[in-house]
């Protein structure tokens, strides 16, 4: 008999990647065993309340982007573990940023959420910013064939009743990484690198579908008089990958030169990390 009786796929996904991924590492899980979603995306849906316990698995999967961090106690405020096992991931796409950052923020939280955190990952995907910023193409076979990896070896390590983590987050870090996550620290603590992200236009192209506000996860849009709210903004860049008629464009005239800085951080090699 299996010690899991049900997944729970938990996840805050702007523009798809966090989502997929996730359900893409579940996917290694038996499939005798049901699996429930939760989108977080939405304000709505973090006034909920998701109470979890004996025979719950909770998988869990946001993006990476600093601005995102803002809005951990709404996400996992919403949460309760009651003792459950929690695997943590995020979906990355050109920096080591998120692994000595947002693995350990996710670790903090879920288990000040009451959750016992068995293992994180982070894995590639498309930068949703540019994909030329080192991420085309991914995740590739090779990223899946790890992510399904991944989900088998959650599978064994509960079922052998294993709920310690292991290794360390960041572990692999060298000199060199460490020296690039710094600087970027810098960057962000100056806090110039979030501003630029967040300016943007609706073009006469809208057809007022609602799409972007729908999957807004901050209610910034007024669709009705084109405008945004940038003091809620996130800069998660939903509205603009989500539009169908590529109404929204981004419109700060220091864009360019910060995705030059982006691309000057990409990780190589890039790839996933695993901490179990
Ligand atoms: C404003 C912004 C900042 C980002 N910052 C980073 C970053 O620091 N490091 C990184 O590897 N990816 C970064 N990304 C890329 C996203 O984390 C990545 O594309 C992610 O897979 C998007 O997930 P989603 O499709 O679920 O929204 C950023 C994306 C945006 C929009
Ligand atoms: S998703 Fe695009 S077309 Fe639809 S309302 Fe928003 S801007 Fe307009
Ligand atoms: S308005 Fe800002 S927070 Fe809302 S979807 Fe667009 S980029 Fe994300």
């Amino acid at each position: 008999m299996s010690a899991i009786k049900k997944v729970h796929l938990v996840y805050f996904s702007p523009s798809g990647s966090s989502e997929k991924v996730l359900k893409k590492i579940a996917s290694a899980i038996s499939k005798d065993i049901p699996v429930e979603t939760h989108d977080l995306l939405t304000p709505a849906s973090r006034k909920k309340e998701y109470n979890f316990g004996s025979g719950d698995l909770v998988f869990f999967c946001t993006m990476t982007a600093s601005l995102v961090l803002t809005k951990f106690d709404e996400i996992f405020g919403c949460l309760n573990g009651n003792g459950v096992p929690f695997v943590g991931v995020v979906t990355f796409a050109n920096t080591l940023y998120m692994k000595v950052i947002l693995l350990e923020e996710i670790k903090k939280y879920a288990e000040k959420r009451g959750f016992k955190v068995v293992a994180l990952g982070a894995f590639p995907a498309v930068h949703t910013l540019a994909a030329s910023l080192g991420s085309e193409g991914r995740p590739n076979a090779e990223d899946e064939k790890l992510m399904m990896d991944f989900g088998r070896r959650v599978y064994e390590k509960i079922e052998k009743g294993d709920y310690v983590l292991h290794d360390k987050i960041g572990a692999d870090t060298s000199d060199a990484d460490a020296e690039k996550v710094s600087s970027y620290r810098a960057v962000e603590s100056g806090g110039h690198h979030v501003f630029p992200f967040r300016e943007k236009a609706i073009s006469d192209a809208c057809i007022k579908c609602k799409t972007c506000v729908r999957h807004c996860p901050v209610d910034a849009i007024d669709i009705e008089n084109k405008t945004f709210d940038l003091d809620k903004c996130i800069g998660c860049w939903a509205c603009i990958n989500r539009c169908p008629k590529k109404a929204i464009k981004a419109t700060s005239p220091e864009l360019a030169g910060l995705l030059e800085k982006f691309s000057g951080a990409v990780t190589v090699p890039f790839e996933a990390e695993i901490v179990m």
